[in-house]
């Protein structure tokens, strides 16, 4: 084709067309299981990951397409995308940052500015409530921010915060906010740990970062008590019922590829409770600043030469005025493009995680005597015709980020044996992430030199049990049922091993 005689439309539409191409060419392994159009490698030779992404040509032209328009720096698709996310997951509005570790350091951010009310900033050296084993970034905002996380323990069962604990870890006048994850997609209590907020006026963050897609769901009378019902408009049933992440008062999102859906690097904050939180948390995102200006506009406030703030004199430029000790934590424009294809994709992934976690369940369901199997929250025991529930009235649906087991103490075999023996036979598999995080060389350090810097406020043998006991397994939409049935016939190949030794 003769490039000289294109417009730029017409030879930008000929550059996806032959992109489409290539991908489908080259990226055929990456498709979803289900797709007929899948290339599945050897099973004898080849790795079966716990995780990865899952894409087709779509995301490889929306990038492509990005890079031709070369806006670069957050633009068009980023705003596109956070409108996308925030009517998906039903909340205020969403903010992309760079990663789900930078989300949730812009989110305890957002609660320490000086725009908030004393008795509810997060402030130096006051108490925030999370729980001891998950995911470092998770905890290390709280200290980040000059405040004092307070552990408590987990439940080894669900994987969550053992709730009955949130009272001893409360301190009135210094605690100030909960911030814990929902663990490898099992939503916490919420409705215990949104109680308590309220009970004691505490902000609620939610790490949502591997729990995409899975919902919560509680009696209407306690949602009315504690605010929701109207705000969202649902159906005048008996229940309601709400994704995680749109609960708390901010929740936050990773986009890294083992997650739900990925833009290769990437998170967000979504504005739950009160629409004031997006403007501190742009702001930390944003250098601090105190204009809200889109990047690349100027004087959006019409005030731009107007404001006196600080000690700065009137008129000093709105753009140069910040408010906040802040960062630069903003993706790509090019990566909200992927994630907005991956969005759309987002209901069928979540129901393969769904249906993957059933197919391990069942298939591992006669080593009740080797291996503790996990439980969503509020449920009591599972059977092939579904799980039993406690008498709370709430239940959760999970859209497992993994399949977790816990090695039975009793069992003849270790988890780390077991975790060796799925390496040797490339079954890719995770512990719960840093176990019990105050046992990590980084809290270790951190007791030794400021000691004050974080608080154990009960014993913690639930997450030391994760930290010996667990590994979790992939659900992800990339496994085919070949692989989950390689992945179930190893297990009980090891294990009929060690029985029988
Ligand atoms: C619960 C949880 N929070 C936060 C993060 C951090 O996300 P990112 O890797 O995007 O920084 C992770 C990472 O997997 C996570 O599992």
């Amino acid at each position: 084709m003769d490039a000289m005689n294109q417009t730029p439309e017409l030879l930008k539409a000929e550059i996806l067309r032959l992109t489409r191409q290539y991908a489908k060419l080259t990226h055929g392994a990456m498709l979803p299981a289900n797709d007929p159009a899948r290339v599945c490698p050897e099973l004898a030779t080849s790795v079966i990951p716990y995780a990865g992404r899952v894409f087709d040509a779509d995301e490889v032209e929306a990038a492509v397409s990005s890079s031709l328009d070369f806006w670069l720096t957050l633009g068009a698709q980023g705003e596109a995308f956070e409108a996308e996310l925030a009517a998906a997951l039903g909340v205020r509005s969403s903010l992309l940052v760079n990663s789900g570790s930078s989300a949730n350091l812009i989110a305890l951010s957002a609660l320490t500015t000086s725009k908030l009310p004393p008795h509810r900033r997060v402030r130096h050296g006051d108490e925030v409530i999370t729980v001891a084993a998950g995911f470092p970034t998770t905890v290390s905002p709280i200290i980040q921010s000059g405040a004092v996380p307070v552990f408590i323990d987990n439940d080894p069962v669900t994987g969550n915060a053992r709730v009955d604990q949130l009272e001893q870890a409360f301190v009135p006048g210094k605690t100030k906010a909960v911030m814990m994850a929902h663990t490898l997609g099992n939503p916490f209590d919420l409705g215990a740990v949104l109680e308590f907020c309220q009970r004691h006026e505490l902000w609620l963050i939610e790490d949502n970062c591997d729990a995409l897609g899975s919902t919560y769901e509680m009696p209407l009378a306690k949602a009315r008590a504690l605010g929701f019902g109207p705000r969202f408009g649902q159906n005048p049933s008996s229940h309601f019922h709400a994704s995680t992440g749109a609960w708390g008062d901010l929740s936050t999102q990773s986009f890294y590829p083992p997650h739900h859906i990925t833009m290769g690097e990437g998170g967000a904050v979504n504005i739950v409770s009160k629409a004031a939180l997006r403007s501190y948390a742009e702001s930390f995102r944003d250098w601090g600043r105190d204009c809200w200006c889109a990047s690349g506009k100027d004087d959006t406030c019409g005030r731009r030469f107007a404001w006196q703030l600080g000690e700065l004199p009137e008129g000093y430029d709105h753009k140069y005025i910040y408010s906040c000790l802040g960062y630069n934590l903003k993706p790509l424009d090019l990566q909200a493009a992927i994630g907005r294809q991956q969005l759309k994709k987002f209901p069928a992934f979540v129901e393969a995680r769904k249906r993957n976690w059933a197919l391990l369940r069942a298939g591992l369901n006669g080593l009740g005597e080797f291996f503790e199997f996990t439980l969503p929250t509020h449920a009591t025991a599972w059977s092939p015709e579904g799980f039993s529930w406690d008498d709370s009235g709430c239940r959760t649906d999970c859209s497992w980020f993994g399949f977790m087991l816990r090695v039975k103490p009793s069992a003849p075999f270790s988890h780390t044996e077991l975790a060796r023996h799925l390496d040797a036979q490339r079954i890719g598999n995770r512990m719960l992430f840093g176990g019990n995080l105050v046992r990590q060389p980084a809290f270790v350090h951190l007791r030794k030199e400021r000691p004050e810097a974080f608080r154990v406020a009960a014993e913690l043998d639930g997450a030391d049990a994760l930290m010996r006991q667990a590994l979790f397994l992939g659900t992800y939409p990339g496994l085919t049922g070949e692989m989950i049935s390689r992945m179930i016939e190893v297990i009980h190949e090891f294990v009929g091993l060690h029985a029988t030794a």
